[in-house]
């Protein structure tokens, strides 16, 4: 892995609501799902994007915490 990848940004998810999903998808030529994370109420998770994950779905209530600000999903 990269010292890139290592030392790249990350970004804070927290819950709002049980039952949060947190959903990375793949890099590369396909485009698919390859975890699904679930967060209960007040739970929070820090993530990257790594060589493995390019992209990542967010459902249900959460605020997102990410170097282009603050997101709040809505219901
Ligand atoms: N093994 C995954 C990876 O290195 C772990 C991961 C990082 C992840 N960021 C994520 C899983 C975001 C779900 C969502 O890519």
């Amino acid at each position: 892995m990269s010292d890139a990848t290592v030392l790249g940004e990350y970004f804070i998810i927290r819950a709002l609501e049980n039952g949060v999903q947190v959903i990375g998808m793949t890099r590369g030529s396909e485009t698919k799902f390859h975890h699904t994370e679930k967060l209960d109420r007040g739970e929070v998770m820090i993530a990257q994007f790594t060589e493995h994950t390019s992209a990542m779905k967010i459902r249900g209530k959460a605020v997102l915490y990410t170097k282009h600000g603050i997101i709040n999903t809505m219901e």
